[in-house]
């Protein structure tokens, strides 16, 4: 079984940020969830390397616009890099078979008398890379996605794809088709979008205006518009058009923050269907990240996250928790250092690395450094055992972006049951009597087996950390086999590993 996964590409007129850094964690997090349970996985994350403001951001460094492309697209790779992306195909709109590729798809729509030259005279918003109605302006004539980016008057001619021809068929394909985009919300709103007849869409950006682009096949004068183009990656990535890209294809899942919805979901599609190539299997939206109060992150506030300042300071996995335990699908999600570091220290910390590290202490202490042998189980033993089972269950099946955070919730509670067993239980007094000691090694090695568990189901989203903490545990990790959660995995009279503080305190 296949799975393809894609982030969108991200352009690179400015260094990555959380939101970038956002979606390819997710991704990848998907990923490792769907190797765990055995499909075979392809993801995909990069570059939109062309249009005007990437153009623009160049001259402004007054670099050479491949210089400043190479540049940029190592910042990126970097940041997914350090962010433990397991990426298995790194997008780079300026390859030379992505842009053969949408040549090729441009000129069988054109062949197929899709694609009209006409003249057009409007406002063109930079930020979006698109042309804007007047009802999609604010008052003050403004985008309201990039207020502070002045929009531009043009009078152009260019060369526009036909929409209206294919939108009763889009919306007859995501009646079929529930799951095509998920949240609800999404799919409302993508239907919304269809519900009027569509203006032609503008393929193509003169030369006069925008040299950084796709050349289009049947008019040297013109670039591809950089949506157009940015778009055809998804597929490009699996080898269209040569055979043997339909496996992946058929399979493939967009991962979209909201503000794209629109190109991905009627763009796209129609694009596709124009060219007579089956659509995607399915778009996941997912809303954005704001600062603490809501406030829109921004440089002159000072709440902007810097992805690379929280990894070089709190590591990795405090990011990926953070971001994976607290968005939300429905509404923006909140985020700040503050924030980060808090959840940092209660949940990494104090209620999963805390308990690692006393339990392991013990037994290093008391045990010679093994896992105790268990005697007999009580009723709590059994009870603790059957609530992380059923916790970390949902690791071990499909699992879809909204599903993140709903099971990150169902491991925190059940760490605090672990928590609130070990001090119940009460090890460190239970030692003391020679007739309780053979108690005292089976709630330690209880409490080290279901840690043991809950790593593995982590593995997916902290795998940095899991396998360190594995290793203190001596676990056997189980790569390329399918993951179930088990009992009873720890060896017993094992010895333990080198205990380290996974989660120092940040203060
Ligand atoms: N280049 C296009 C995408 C082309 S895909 C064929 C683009 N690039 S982008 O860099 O502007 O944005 C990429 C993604 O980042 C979008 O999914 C967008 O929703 C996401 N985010 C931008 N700001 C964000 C937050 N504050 N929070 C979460 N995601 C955010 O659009």
């Amino acid at each position: 079984m296949k799975s393809y996964i894609t982030t969108p590409i991200y352009y690179v007129n400015g260094s990555p940020h959380i939101g970038h850094a956002f979606t390819s964690v997710m991704a990848d997090i998907l990923k490792r969830n769907r190797l765990a349970i055995g499909y075979e996985l392809l993801l995909s994350t990069g570059v939109d390397e062309h249009g005007q403001k990437n153009q623009e951001a160049a001259a402004d460094l007054g670099m050479e616009i491949k210089d400043y492309l190479d540049m940029r697209g190592k910042e990126f790779r970097a940041v997914f890099d350090r962010l433990d992306v397991s990426y298995d195909y790194f997008v780079r709109t300026s390859r030379e078979g992505h842009k053969t590729a949408v040549a090729g798809m441009e000129q069988t729509i054109f062949d197929k008398d899709l694609i009209v030259k006409k003249q057009y005279t409007g406002t063109y918003c930079k930020g979006c890379e698109e042309f804007k109605r007047e009802s999609d302006l604010t008052e003050e004539g403004q985008c309201p996605l990039h207020p502070t980016m002045k929009v531009e008057q043009t009078d152009e001619t260019n060369y526009f794809l036909k929409m209206e021809p294919f939108r009763e068929r889009l919306l007859l394909h995501i009646a079929d088709n529930p799951d095509f985009v998920q949240p609800q919300a999404f799919r409302n709103e993508l239907k919304r979008m269809l519900s009027e007849p569509l203006e032609d869409l503008c393929i193509s950006r003169p030369k006069t205006r925008v040299t950084l682009g796709v050349e289009l096949p049947f008019d040297p004068d013109f670039v591809t518009y950089v949506w157009f183009d940015a778009l055809a990656n998804y597929l490009t990535n699996v080898g269209w058009p040569d055979e043997g890209y339909a496996d992946w294809w058929a399979t493939c899942e967009h991962l979209i923050g909201k503000d794209i919805l629109k190109p991905h979901g009627v763009y796209w599609p129609i694009m596709l269907m124009a060219a007579g190539i089956p659509l995607p299997k399915k778009l996941s939206v997912h809303s954005h990240w704001v600062g603490a109060g809501g406030v829109k992150m921004s440089k002159s506030i000072g709440n902007v996250v810097d992805p690379i300042e929280i990894v070089d300071t709190l590591g990795a996995d405090a990011l990926r928790w953070y971001l994976a335990r607290h968005m939300r699908s429905d509404s923006d999600s909140q985020i700040s250092v503050d924030f980060i570091k808090q959840t940092y220290n209660s949940e990494l910390g104090n209620k999963i690395g805390n308990l690692l590290s006393r339990a392991a202490k013990f037994s290093k202490s008391r045990f010679d450094g093994k896992v105790p042998a268990a005697g007999p189980l009580s009723a709590e033993d059994e009870a603790i055992r059957a609530a992380v089972v059923e916790a970390v269950k949902g690791f071990s099946t499909w699992i879809d972006l909204p599903d993140i955070p709903h099971n990150l919730q169902k491991v925190i509670t059940v760490c605090d049951d672990m928590n609130t067993y070990f001090a119940e239980q009460a090890p460190w007094e239970l030692i003391k009597n020679p007739e309780t000691e053979e108690r005292c090694r089976t709630v330690i090695y209880v409490t080290l087996d279901c840690l043991r568990l809950v790593f593995e189901a982590l593995r997916q989203v902290i795998p940095t950390s899991a396998d360190k903490a594995l290793a203190m545990l001596n676990a056997p990790v189980s790569d390329g086999e399918v993951w179930k959660p088990a009992l009873d995995v720890l060896g017993q009279e094992t010895d333990l590993g080198e205990i380290e503080n996974l989660f120092p305190r940040a203060q």
